[in-house]
């Protein structure tokens, strides 16, 4: 063990990062080995680079400046250069061709939600109670059932969430999905860092503060766990990407397929129209012809004429809201992957709890430390063609974010959203739900209006809280 501390400080010291072994004389053989796959995983070079680069941000602001409005297939076009009905068959084509796979990323720790578990097990649906994880794998199924072909699931997670999500599907058997169609796979970390000096953060004696690595984390995790050896060897060339917090995720949308395939897209990106000019979502903005996104993150500080501004035409700038829905084209994904350095490091300041040398634990009430992450998105400027499809925040975008009180993207608002589309169905349908009354279709009945006209009867009168499945 003497040898192993020998060497850990020895590449710890060049960094001035040997304070990480200052208990390491209280630690049980096990924690000795437990922090020291932690350091050797580290790249303290990165690290240090990171922490200096830090000084120089991105200037969001000239960035803004520069922004124009994203070149879109919007809604309700008048002489859409593809017609919906072609894309739709096209995008139709290539789920029957089973050449279409799902990314879920299910990592983040739902920190604003205030809840413990995996976002995914959150119990979201209005009258059955279902979890995400449960309706986004019936979407899968419904879909995969309509195009008589498999769609499999590549399901990402963090050290936090993987066990938690593994039990919980088993414990369902995954809802259906066949055992080979789901791959769960977990992301790397990244250590937090004291803001001023640098130098890394202890969460215990024998433990670094780690945190998930952000969703760009993907590109290692789905080379390192050999999905994407899976994803090759299946054949797949579409990956429909979603977020685990969108209920209303129309996840494989033919529509948005067919647009992607049909423009010869590398990376789509779905939008919705922002409701204020400071909304909590990412901006999809035109730089120097490229696609890229500001998050409100970076964007909100700014001053109201630049958040407000507009095109000569009168367009608003930033009105387009990412959905974080996407679909990459694997061939694209996997020169990504072999590139490596594509993804750049977001900063975050946070506070983060850590020992302080003495041992004691500190929870600072300030933020204290860096976190870094990695956005998928940013890789948006790398595509060689990109594309920009608006969709109906009613029908297609729901996130939960917030815990209860809050204005929007809460459990109540998420609720209602669900439980206003699947009455337009209904009434649609030639059905009468009475006002008040909750409904639900579960996606195994029903993926949208159209399928469920052809499953209910005209007339129906719904008067009390119904699930349809
Ligand atoms: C995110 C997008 C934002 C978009 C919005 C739509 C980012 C940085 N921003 O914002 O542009 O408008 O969603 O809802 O993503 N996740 C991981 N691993 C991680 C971090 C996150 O898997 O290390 C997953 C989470 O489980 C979640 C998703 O990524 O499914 C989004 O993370 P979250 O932190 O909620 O992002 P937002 O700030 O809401």
């Amino acid at each position: 063990m003497d040898a192993l501390r020998d060497r850990l400080h020895e590449r710890l010291t060049p960094f001035d990062q040997h304070h990480v072994l200052a208990f390491w004389e209280e630690l049980s053989d096990a924690k000795r080995q437990h922090l020291a796959e932690q350091i050797e995983r580290l790249d303290l070079k990165r690290l240090e680079q990171l922490h200096r680069c830090h000084e120089v941000p991105e200037d969001w602001s000239a960035l803004a400046g520069r922004a124009l409005a994203p070149p879109a297939i919007r809604l309700n076009q008048i002489a859409p250069s593809i017609a919906p009905q072609d894309a739709f068959n096209r995008g139709q084509q290539a789920l029957s061709a089973g050449q279409v796979g799902v990314i879920l990323v299910a990592g983040g720790q739902g920190t604003r939600l205030g809840f413990d578990a995996p976002k995914g097990m959150f119990a979201i649906g209005p009258v059955s109670g279902a979890s995400l994880f449960q309706i986004i794998i019936e979407k899968i199924l419904a879909r995969a059932r309509v195009a008589r072909m498999r769609i499999p699931l590549y399901l990402m997670t963090s050290p936090a969430t993987h066990q938690p999500t593994i039990d919980y599907l088993r414990a369902n058997e995954n809802f259906g999905l066949p055992e080979e169609d789901l791959k769960v796979f977990c992301q790397g970390t990244m250590p937090a860092v004291d803001a001023q000096s640098g130098r890394l953060l202890l969460a215990d004696k024998h433990q670094l503060a780690l945190s998930p690595d952000g969703h760009g984390g993907m590109l290692q995790a789905l080379s390192e766990s050999r999905c994407l050896a899976d994803i090759r060897r299946r054949g797949l060339h579409q990956l429909f990407y979603c977020q685990v917090d969108n209920a209303l995720v129309n996840v494989c949308d033919p529509l948005f397929l067919g647009y992607h395939l049909l423009s010869h897209s590398e990376l789509s990106t779905q939008v919705v129209a922002k409701r204020t000019p400071r909304d909590k979502v990412g901006n999809v903005i035109s730089v120097d012809g490229r696609l890229r996104i500001i998050e409100y993150s970076d964007l909100n500080p700014l001053a109201d004429d630049v958040v407000t501004r507009r095109a000569a035409d009168g367009t608003e700038i930033f009105w387009a809201g990412n959905t974080a829905i996407h679909i990459f084209n694997t061939v694209f994904l996997e020169r990504m992957v072999r590139s490596g350095t594509a993804l750049p490091f977001h900063v975050a300041h946070k506070a983060v709890g850590h020992l302080d040398p003495s041992g004691q634990q500190i929870e600072p009430e300030r933020p204290n430390a860096h976190k870094f992450e990695r956005f998928i998105f940013d890789l948006l400027p790398e595509a060689r063609q990109a594309i920009v499809v608006e969709v109906d925040e009613a029908k297609a975008f729901a996130p939960l974010k917030n815990a209860p009180g809050e204005a929007r993207d809460t459990l109540a608002t998420v609720q209602e959203q669900m439980i206003a589309l699947h009455r337009e169905w209904l009434e649609a349908a030639g059905c009468e739900v009475d006002p008040g009354v909750a409904v639900e279709i579960s996606p195994g009945f029903a993926q949208s209006a159209q399928e469920l006209a052809a499953q209910v009867q005209p007339g129906l009168v719904v008067t009390k809280p119904r699930y349809f499945c």
